[in-house]
């Protein structure tokens, strides 16, 4: 398991909650942290705890939680100074405009700003508050000083608040903050590079409810996405319609058709340094397109279809290859001969690496939860990547990326 699938096992995280009716919603980010196979300690402020039981956190962190400063005991055994002390992580969600202003102003008057005080672990905020209070110049300023000492926010979201309003100022869902998390956690190799990554199959329409398509979920292209953002890249994500909804953080563009990808990926790719076209293109589009539903009585007893080629998009961006050009990712989808077929893609499509896969095998491929690829580049490195997560395979693909990038840059 490659070890920045999943960045949040085993790490340290102190979950600190203030009190807004966003608290609710800290109680599933404390599932996801631990499910994800956190140690999480959970700190609440007095208001917190008008909100939510601390029972509630206790039993689903399984650790006792830091409720109260001047309990001699719980200083003893979980005080500020202890459970800040060795933290990887830090999480403040929610983040009231109140302890905002009080990490500002470095107070300590409560388990949750003594926590984040005495801490020297990264720090991540949540901020959930109404609207008016969001956008009021004192919280703003606290938010600028508090970015400028190194402090990440995740949110708020704009949407409709509890206080019936509607505005900036929703805590961000639990997802997105868990997600937030892990990008903390995860080394920021590819801080400063472009990447464009496209995804999906593609749909080719026949008539208006209609289209030829294929059986490319945008598992692998996702999981792409997500492990270069998580490790510090600006990533422009092209996807076909999928089912997959979760945020992985890319500047998202979807297209239906071939051509719609290539435009698409095409202008993104212009100021990349790394293009990976995991998408499932379609190689051939119908040559009609009808205005309106095809009929059975146009269409006859057995239709044929007139197919005509699609461009392909690896190969435009490989045959335009300058010095400046992005470093070139083809995905190579076959169900026999996989390494011969990916050495003739690599030379046929002027790319620097092809990442093959044999979809022929149940486990790996289409839709499944994993992947084993094996790798081979223009600088003639071979290699394999054995069955893991589809997140692992992402993290090795792009380790490989680098160290090639790194040599061609030598
Ligand atoms: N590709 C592309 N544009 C196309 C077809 C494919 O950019 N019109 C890209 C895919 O995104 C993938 C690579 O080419 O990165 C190889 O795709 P694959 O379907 O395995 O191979 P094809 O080139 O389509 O060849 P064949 O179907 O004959 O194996």
């Amino acid at each position: 398991m490659h070890p920045l699938a999943n960045p949040l096992t085993d790490r340290r995280i102190v979950l600190c909650v203030a009190g807004g009716i966003a608290a609710y919603k800290s109680v599933d980010l404390l599932r996801r942290l631990t499910r994800a196979g956190a140690s999480v300690q959970v700190a609440m402020t007095k208001s917190a705890q008008e909100f939510v039981g601390a029972l509630t956190f206790q039993a689903l962190s399984g650790q006792a939680v830091f409720t109260d400063l001047f309990d001699t005991q719980q200083d003893a055994e979980i005080g500020h100074v202890r459970i800040a002390d060795g933290a990887d992580l830090m999480i403040v969600a929610p983040a009231t405009a109140n302890v905002l202003a009080r990490i500002t102003a470095g107070m300590a008057n409560d388990p949750v700003t003594a926590a984040v005080l005495a801490g020297r672990a990264p720090i991540l905020l949540a901020p959930a508050m109404n609207v008016n209070m969001w956008e009021n110049a004192a919280t703003q300023v606290n938010v600028a000083t508090l970015v400028e000492r190194g402090m990440r926010f995740v949110g708020p979201e704009p949407g409709v608040l509890a206080c019936k309003w509607t505005g900036t100022g929703r805590l961000s869902e639990p997802a997105d903050i868990a997600e937030a998390a892990a990008r903390v956690l995860c080394p920021q190799d590819m801080a400063g590079l472009k990447v464009v990554v496209s995804a999906g199959g593609t749909q080719e329409a026949l008539d208006p409810v209609r289209f030829l398509g294929n059986r490319s979920t945008g598992k692998m292209g996702r999981a792409l996405a997500r492990a270069a953002v998580r490790r510090g890249a600006s990533v422009t994500l092209v996807t076909g319609p999928t089912s997959l909804t979760e945020d992985t953080g890319a500047t998202r563009i979807a297209i239906h058709s071939a051509a719609q990808m290539c435009e698409a990926v095409c202008t993104a790719s212009a100021g990349a340094d790394l293009v990976i076209m995991a998408a499932a293109v379609a190689d051939y589009k119908p040559t009609d397109v009808a205005n309106g539903k095809l009929k059975k009585e146009a269409w006859g007893p057995s239709p044929s279809i007139a197919l005509s080629r699609t461009e392909d998009i690896l190969a435009k961006l490989g045959s335009e290859r300058l010095e400046a050009s992005p470093y070139l990712i083809g995905f190579a989808a076959d169900t026999e001969n996989v390494e011969a077929a990916a050495r003739g893609k690599l030379a046929s499509k002027g790319c620097d690496m092809i990442v093959a896969n044999d979809v022929s095998l149940p486990d790996r491929g289409f839709g499944s939860e994993e992947n084993a690829v094996e790798i081979v580049t223009s600088a003639g490195h071979q290699s394999s990547l054995s069955l893991a997560s589809k997140d692992a395979i992402a993290h090795g693909v792009l380790d490989q990326a680098l160290r090639e990038m790194g040599g061609q840059k030598l």
